[in-house]
């Protein structure tokens, strides 16, 4: 059941060319520079319109709402808000006329999600789902939706449901930029182009797992971990050390790359591993700084960069390469190398990483 593979999660980790292009089918038509979402058909024009988003989720779901924010506001120009479900229930959301409440949602059974929809659905709004459980409570209970179609996810840390609400999230941006106008035809064609070609790119980077299986071994013992990016990367940060301290039980923090310098920046020294996601991108440069300021304090980096890159490898311990991309398109990449990393050196500690302690799949109670 686990084909071959050692534990679910590293078998769902390799699921994921085959999971991002089952997600894609059928919806990226790129002969025909075209995005069909049937599930949302109904909705897109009133989206188009929409004043306001608000993604409501809980864990990595609501990382996936940050990867969706940048590409919301980005490419089809919607304020957006993505909110802990469990705080915007328990608050008295304004919610106006022409507002949707999107559920981020693996499971599609997760309590505070599920309240938070409901609580959305009394006040008027419309309330769409982004889940993987076909028939699933939030499906349900959802005007309407589109399935990640990732297939069931065994692992409680999610790894290849996440790839897919951000697919999901890619492809919703996209078919709504287009319905609204904010997006040319030309920059919309590279686009899709560049999404057809993401599952063959992480098959590529899992090639890399051995090269990563070493990397994880040097770093078994740390006691805690730094994960920095910037932009679309950052919510990749946090995703990383949510991975890694789930599985690992070693602590780690995510953050946005520039606010190192407003605090965390005190706990850098040559015990501190730190993680920074230094692709070729609009903020290359001043990760590039960051990564200075921690190599000046003696910081231990490991980098996700992208392939022919010089200058940060340069300057780091240990450079993992990837496949370039368009640029918004990068989360689904950088979250392959940090998958892997977080499993190996969870796997090297000796933990159950299917089942870590304290840990639910599913968090269907408050
Ligand atoms: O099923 P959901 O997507 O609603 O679950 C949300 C979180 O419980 C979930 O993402 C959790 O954080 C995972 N263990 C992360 O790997």
């Amino acid at each position: 059941e686990k084909g071959g593979f050692d534990h679910f999660m590293l078998k769902e980790i390799f699921e994921q060319p085959k999971s991002i292009a089952d997600c894609l089918r059928g919806r990226l038509l790129p002969e025909e520079a075209l995005i069909q979402l049937g599930g949302i058909h109904n909705n897109l024009s009133k989206l188009a319109k929409a004043k306001r988003i608000v993604f409501v989720a809980c864990g990595t779901s609501w990382h996936a709402g940050l990867v969706g924010e940048y590409l919301f506001e980005e490419l089809a120009r919607i304020n957006v808000e993505v909110e802990y479900a469990s705080e915007f229930r328990y608050r008295n959301p304004i919610i106006k006329e022409g507002d949707f409440i999107i559920a981020i949602s693996q499971s599609g059974e997760t309590a505070d999600t599920m309240a938070a929809l409901e609580l959305a659905k009394s006040k008027g709004a419309i309330i769409l789902g982004v889940c993987n459980v076909v028939g699933s409570s939030i499906s349900r209970i959802t005007d309407e939706g589109v399935y990640t179609h990732a297939g069931p996810e065994i692992g409680v840390a999610s790894t290849k449901a996440f790839t897919a609400q951000v697919t999901v999230l890619t492809l919703m941006a996209l078919a709504t930029a287009k319905a609204k106008g904010t997006i040319t035809d030309d920059v919309f064609r590279r686009i899709i182009f560049e999404l057809d070609a993401i599952p063959a790119k992480v098959a590529e980077i899992l090639k890399k797992s051995e090269e990563i299986k070493d990397i994880s071994k040097l770093f078994t013992f740390a006691q805690n971990f730094i994960f920095l990016g910037r932009g679309l990367n950052f919510p990749v940060a946090l995703e990383g050390a949510l991975k890694l301290k789930e599985i690992s039980y070693i602590h780690a923090e995510g953050y946005p790359a520039a606010e190192m310098k407003h605090g965390p920046i005190a706990l850098i020294d040559e015990d501190m591993p730190v993680v920074f996601i230094a692709t070729k991108d609009s903020s290359y440069e001043k990760v590039v700084s960051n990564i200075q300021e921690v190599k000046a304090r003696k910081g231990r980096v490991i980098a996700i960069v992208s392939e022919g890159d010089v200058d940060v490898k340069k300057m780091v311990d240990f450079a993992i390469e990837i496949p370039n991309t368009h640029e918004i398109l990068q989360p689904l990449l950088t979250a392959i190398p940090l998958q892997l990393l977080s499993y190996y050196i969870a796997v090297l500690r000796g933990r159950n990483v299917d089942q870590p302690r304290n840990l639910a799949k599913s968090v269907t109670v408050e």
